[in-house]
């Protein structure tokens, strides 16, 4: 099978929409760009990806996503800098996390290339489309679904990997109220928690719309065992500071490995952050909260950034966080927002020029 994408083949939108953006009131995945990358699998290989206008796919109803689920995706961010130069965080990572959710999810694994090719060939095309305002940027959103056909409970023959960009404000407006969840799980060993799938989000949506009616934004998810120990959120991982100590779960089979957590940890022990990687218990972080021990709690993500947390809800009670000055997450958010922007050093040699 050949890998080169030196012919990747673009076709042009007639008319941009762009005049009918609003680039100072971008919501979160809402609008897109003028093209999209489409690249199918058939015949037992994936043929070259090509570049067309942003357009609805068309799909047999009996294609195997609509029955069975099989569908992954990424989550990645693309960076204007003041010169106007674009910048990608860790790509490399999502094409792995990929290709890990495909193997999971019995999809065939996109190659390197493809992924590379294809999203920069797609983000040089609709470059203008990216926002230069604080606290937005591209959202790109690779995924692969089933679009072969037939009703066999068996893996489907032929897949569509699709890259859509979405220019994006930020996803959370303001602080996070989170319910440590007691009676749904996310996800158990041995399943497909550490994957991209779409399934695991269309799980959360129903106990995640229990927790909005009792006034919270996201569910915290606690071991589908006993609900003893803290996992993560909905579309982040993780952080709690007790005393001066930073503290994340261990990722696991359950657990998403996200690209903002190890960067994390990576920045705050640079920065002489005590940190432990451990299983935590949510009495600890109760007890924490009841002795005035509990400095923060965040999440991280691509989307969300580093998202404070105002109040945790545990069991009917409502636990809010102190304001902390100079706070890990205020520290480690400028930190990595530093680096993707091109505004500050980049010692780990994350970012990569588009
Ligand atoms: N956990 C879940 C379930 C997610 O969907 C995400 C978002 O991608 C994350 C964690 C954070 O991962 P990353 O930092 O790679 O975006
Ligand atoms: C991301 O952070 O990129 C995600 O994938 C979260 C998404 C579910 C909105």
């Amino acid at each position: 099978m050949s890998t080169t994408t030196e012919n990747i083949h673009i076709e042009r939108i007639e008319h941009s929409k762009i005049d009918q953006v609003d680039f100072k009131n971008l919501a979160f995945g809402s609008v897109f760009t003028d093209h999209m990358l489409v690249c199918d699998y058939k015949n037992g290989a994936w043929e070259t990806p090509k570049i067309i206008p942003y357009q609805p796919i068309s799909l047999e109803p009996s294609a195997k996503i609509f029955h069975y689920g099989q569908s992954i995706f990424e989550g990645m961010k693309a960076y204007k800098d003041k010169d106007d130069e674009v910048w990608l965080f860790r790509p490399l990572d999502n094409h792995k996390r990929l290709n890990i959710s495909a193997k999971r999810m019995a999809i065939p694994e996109l190659p390197e290339e493809y992924f590379m090719e294809g999203l920069k060939a797609l983000l040089d095309l609709d470059r203008e489309w990216i926002p230069k305002k604080e606290g937005s940027s591209m959202y790109i959103r690779p995924f692969i679904f089933a679009s072969g056909k037939g009703f066999h409970a068996s893996p489907a023959d032929e897949y569509k990997f699709v890259i859509c960009l979405a220019p994006s404000g930020s996803y959370f407006s303001g602080k996070v109220k989170v319910l440590i969840e007691e009676k749904y799980s996310r996800s158990a060993d041995g399943g497909v928690g550490f994957a991209k799938a779409g399934g695991n989000y269309a799980g959360q949506f129903y106990p995640t719309q229990l927790a909005v009616e009792k006034g919270y934004n996201q569910v915290i998810w606690t071991d589908d065992h006993n609900h003893e120990y803290i996992e993560e959120a909905g579309a982040m991982n993780i952080f709690i500071r007790i005393d001066d100590t930073l503290l994340t779960g261990p990722t696991s089979d359950r657990i998403l490995d996200g690209i903002t957590r190890k960067s994390i940890l990576q920045i705050a022990e640079e920065e002489g952050i005590p940190t432990e990687v451990r299983k935590i218990t949510v009495q600890e972080v109760v007890e924490a909260a009841k002795k005035g021990t509990l400095k923060e709690m965040f999440g991280a993500g691509t989307a969300a950034v580093v998202s404070p947390i105002s109040t945790f809800g545990y069991r009917g009670i409502d636990y809010d966080l102190p304001e902390v000055e100079t706070s890990y997450a205020s520290r480690l958010k400028k930190r990595i927002t530093d680096i993707q922007f091109n505004r500050g050093n980049d010692p780990f040699g994350w970012r990569l020029k588009v």
